[in-house]
C-alpha cells in the first residue's frame, strides 16, 4: 500500500527538478550523457549521480578503453576497465560511447616505436578496431592531416581499415571520427567534411562525427549552429562528444554567468540541428576534470562544482533543451 504513495511522492518531487537527459529526450535527441574514469567510482556519492538517468543516459570511459589500456602489449587485450564502465552502464540501461580505437595519444611504445611496415601496421589497426570512436583527433588546426605513426606509415589508409574493422566487428555500432576545434567553420571542419565525402564515395562505413566541444567561456565561435547544420547536412550524425567549458580562475559571478550562457548556446544549437543526436559532458564535476591539469590556472568547466554542487552553468543547458 506505501510503495504506489512513495512513487507518486517521489514523481513529483523530480518532475519539479529539470534534469538533463529528461529534456534531451523530450527534445527529440538520444541521449545526455558524460564521461567518467575508473578511479571516480570509488566515490560513491559520485557514482549515485553517475547512475542518475534522468541527467545521463549515455556515458563514455574517459580512459579505460584507449589504447594502452586495451591493447599494452602486440594481440593482448586487457578489458577489465572499460568493462568495469560498461557493467555500470548496463546495470542502468546506460548507452557506451567506445573511446577510442585510434587516436596518436596514449598508444603503447610498441605501437610507436615498432617501424612497422604499411600493411603490418594496417593489420594492426585493424586487429586492435573493435567498435567506437574509431578514429580520433586526425586533422591538425590548418586541415592537414596529422603526422601520427599512422599517417606517416600508412597514409590516410588506417583510416579506411579501422572503420571497415569496426563495421565487422559490430554491425550496430555508430561509427564516429571526433575531433577538436571542429566546433566552427574554419578549416579543420572543412578538411572532417572532405574526408568524410571522400569515405562515402569509398563506400566506407562512417556514421558521424564527433565535435568535441573543449570550450572556453565567452569564446563560443559564432558559427556553431551553422557548423553544426553543415556537418550534419553531409547524412551523417553529429554529436557533442566531449563538452566542457573552462575559464582563468578564479570563478567568478560574470563568468559564471557567461559560462551559463555559453552552456545554453551548445546545447540550443544541438537541439535546433535535426542531425544532432546528444551531448556528452566531459565529466559533470570539476572534481574529476581534466581542465586543470592540462590548462595551468583555467577549471572550473563543467556544471556541477568539485562538491557536487549544481552550478548557473546546469540551468544554462536546461535553458538550451527548452527554449
Ligand atoms: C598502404 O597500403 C594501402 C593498402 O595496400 C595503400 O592503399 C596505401 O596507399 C599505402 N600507403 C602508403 C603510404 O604507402
Ligand atoms: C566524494 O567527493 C565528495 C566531493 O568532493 C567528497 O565530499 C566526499 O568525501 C567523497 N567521498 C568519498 C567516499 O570519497
Amino acid at each position: 500500500m506505501f510503495k504506489p504513495i512513495s512513487l507518486v511522492v517521489l514523481g513529483l518531487f523530480s518532475s519539479a527538478v529539470a534534469q538533463l537527459n529528461t529534456l534531451a529526450q523530450a527534445a527529440g535527441k538520444k541521449y545526455f550523457g558524460t564521461a567518467t574514469d575508473n578511479p571516480e567510482l570509488s566515490n560513491t556519492s559520485y557514482v549515485a549521480q553517475l547512475r542518475n538517468t534522468a541527467d545521463f543516459h549515455q556515458l563514455t570511459p574517459a580512459n579505460s578503453m584507449k589504447w594502452d589500456a586495451t591493447e599494452p602489449s602486440r594481440g593482448i587485450f586487457t578489458f577489465q576497465g572499460g568493462d568495469q564502465i560498461v557493467a555500470l552502464a548496463e546495470s542502468n540501461r546506460q548507452l557506451i560511447r567506445g573511446h577510442n580505437c585510434v587516436w596518436h595519444n596514449q598508444l603503447p611504445d610498441w605501437v610507436t616505436s615498432g617501424s612497422f611496415d604499411n600493411a603490418t601496421l594496417l593489420s594492426i589497426v585493424e586487429n586492435h578496431c573493435v567498435s567506437w570512436d574509431v578514429i580520433n583527433e586526425p586533422f591538425n588546426d590548418d586541415g592537414t592531416f596529422r603526422e601520427s605513426v599512422f599517417f606517416s606509415t600508412t597514409g590516410t589508409s588506417y583510416i579506411t581499415t579501422a572503420l571497415r574493422a569496426a563495421r565487422a566487428a559490430d554491425s550496430q555500432a555508430k561509427l564516429y571520427i571526433n575531433d577538436f576545434n571542429i566546433e566552427g567553420r574554419g578549416p579543420k571542419s572543412t578538411a572532417m567534411a572532405q574526408l568524410v565525402k571522400q569515405l562515402q564515395a569509398d563506400r566506407v562505413p562512417i556514421d558521424g562525427i564527433g565535435i568535441q566541444g573543449h570550450l572556453i567561456v565567452g569564446e563560443v565561435p559564432p558559427t556553431f549552429a551553422q557548423n553544426l547544420q553543415d556537418l550534419a547536412g553531409l547524412g551523417v550524425e553529429v554529436a557533442i562528444t566531449e563538452l566542457d567549458i573552462r575559464m582563468t580562475l578564479p570563478a567568478t559571478p560574470e563568468l559564471l554567468a557567461q559560462q551559463k550562457a555559453d552552456y545554453e548556446t551548445v546545447i540550443a544549437a544541438c537541439k535546433a540541428v535535426d542531425g544532432c543526436v546528444g551531448v556528452t559532458l566531459w565529466d559533470w564535476t570539476g572534481k574529476f576534470s581534466w581542465v586543470p591539469g592540462a590548462f595551468a590556472g583555467e577549471g572550473a568547466a563543467c556544471p556541477w562544482d568539485e562538491n557536487f554542487v549544481r552550478k548557473p552553468a546546469f540551468q544554462g543547458i536546461v535553458n538550451g533543451w527548452v527554449f
